[in-house]
């Protein structure tokens, strides 16, 4: 509940600031440390306050907000039934892109919102989006404050700490194969486990804020925006499950991208391997692999897929080259939002109606299971295709439906599911006019 709190402090800060910021609603191509990015945001909520919201998530190790804007009809509640989406950029401090792209991605919707653009009000008022243009707020005035144009590769890349924030999440992948081999879930493995996460001397805070993040809202689609290379980049170490969704999401974002979809695309480095990218893609498996990845976790310990996209060759490029790559990333990071409404999606409802949470939604053939929402309600990712969709909960008959998928947008599937008890008291009354329909045919 801190962040709670955090949000009512900061909203309090923010009003302060009302004659500082600008409204005028124009995107200024330029790099925000974090007093700047802190502005714009504030700037965005002034001019669009009814569709966004500013929270935090806690602090970096040196104190400063990891900053979160909210863009939805509702901006501060979760709507049952209406996906939440993420992006989280500037996780490396030094790879400097993908936080000024979240900053004038957010400038774009709420400008395009304003002026009636169909699709983005749509798109606004049936997703709860989520953008943190710095993760690692600390790495990133590390690297920023470096004299001259041309900075250190790996300056400002971990935390304050020294802490390289992609590989401190908790790696899940080992407990996967150990669950695979003897029969274990294949999904929300950190369950319950909050405080542990807590305790864990290991994990740097702004690890630890995320992963609290990720287990208190819905998330059902996400990407991690990185820099150093020109490529999208999806789960996970080994081909399996939900292997076909997760290409499709990131050619959902490199199709849109002339650069990375680009097949002559000259490698960033001339001796770079990128044998494994096509059509602007790769496994991350395939490429390198990453323990205690934030890409892995999303998808073991949470609903959660996501992505990691590799925006620029440069990690913090020179100033003047930011509008190319908003121009070039644009249609993508609008695109990608949109997958959020791809699969299945509805509510589990026991027979009077209420909402049945955490109860599991199986795939037939996928390895791979979702839980509802606390409304009872789930989206399911999905290629298109036919499948056979499960709900179960401990305590109810599980139902099966048949569902055909298309591309978009996802099919409402709900289900309602008997409970044991009610469906042993049926028997019993059953059992009871049988006993009285034959006592009366014999005239006991
Ligand atoms: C509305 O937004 C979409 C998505 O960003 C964009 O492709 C389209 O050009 C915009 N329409 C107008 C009229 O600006
Ligand atoms: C959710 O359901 C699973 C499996 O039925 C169970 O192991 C887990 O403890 C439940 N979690 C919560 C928070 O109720
Ligand atoms: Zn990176």
């Amino acid at each position: 509940m801190k962040q709670f709190l955090s949000v009512v402090l900061f909203g309090a800060a923010a009003v302060a600031l009302v004659s500082a910021a600008g409204t005028d609603g124009e995107i200024s191509f330029e790099y925000h440390r974090y007093e700047e990015m802190r502005k714009a945001l504030v700037s965005v909520w002034l001019q669009c306050p009814t569709i966004t919201r500013i929270y935090t998530i806690g602090e970096s190790f040196e104190g400063r907000e990891l900053l979160v804007l909210e863009m939805s009809d509702n901006p501060g509640t979760h709507e049952p039934g209406e996906p939440e989406f993420k992006y989280i950029a500037n996780m490396h401090g030094n790879e400097a892109v993908g936080r000024e792209l979240l900053i004038y991605l957010a400038q774009y919707l709420c400008n395009q919102y304003q002026q009636g653009n169909e699709t983005i009000i749509d798109l606004i008022h049936n997703t709860r989006i989520h953008l943190m243009p710095s993760m690692n707020p600390d790495g990133f005035e590390k690297a920023a404050s470096q004299p001259g144009e041309i900075k250190d590769w790996f300056v400002g890349r971990s935390n304050a700490q020294g802490v390289d924030l992609n590989r401190n999440f908790p790696d899940l992948d080992r407990i996967i194969y150990i669950n695979e081999r003897e029969g274990g879930a294949n999904n929300h493995l950190l369950q319950n486990m909050k405080k542990a996460v807590d305790e864990n001397t290991k994990l740097a805070p702004e690890t630890k804020a995320v992963i609290h993040w990720i287990m208190d809202i819905p998330f059902v689609l996400s990407a991690n925006l990185h820099g150093g290379d020109v490529v999208a980049n999806y789960p996970y170490d080994e081909t399996r499950t939900d292997d076909v969704m997760f290409k499709s999401l990131a050619r959902a974002y490199s199709m849109y991208n002339p650069v990375m979809s680009d097949p002559h695309r000259p490698p960033c480095r001339k001796n770079d391997d990128d044998s494994s990218f096509k059509d602007g893609i790769t496994n991350g498996g395939a490429w390198y692999s990453v323990p205690g990845g934030m890409q892995d976790f999303n998808y073991l310990s949470s609903n959660c897929f996501e992505i990691t996209l590799e925006l620029s060759c440069d990690k913090f490029p020179n100033e003047d080259t930011l509008k190319t790559y908003w121009e070039q990333n644009r249609n993508s990071l609008v695109s990608y939002i949109e997958q959020v409404h791809r699969g299945v999606k509805g509510f589990v409802r026991d027979l009077q109606g209420n909402a049945i949470s955490n109860a599991t939604i199986s795939v037939e053939g996928i390895d791979h299971d979702i839980t509802t929402a606390k409304d009872g309600d789930y989206w399911r990712l999905l290629a298109p295709g036919n499948y056979k969709v499960a709900a179960s909960a401990p305590g109810y008959l599980t139902v099966i439906k048949k569902v055909a998928v298309p591309y978009s947008p996802a099919t409402r599937v709900d289900f309602e599911l008997e409970s044991l008890m009610e469906r042993k008291e049926e028997e019993r009354e059953e059992l009871m006019d049988w006993w009285k329909m034959m006592s009366e045919t014999l005239n006991f």
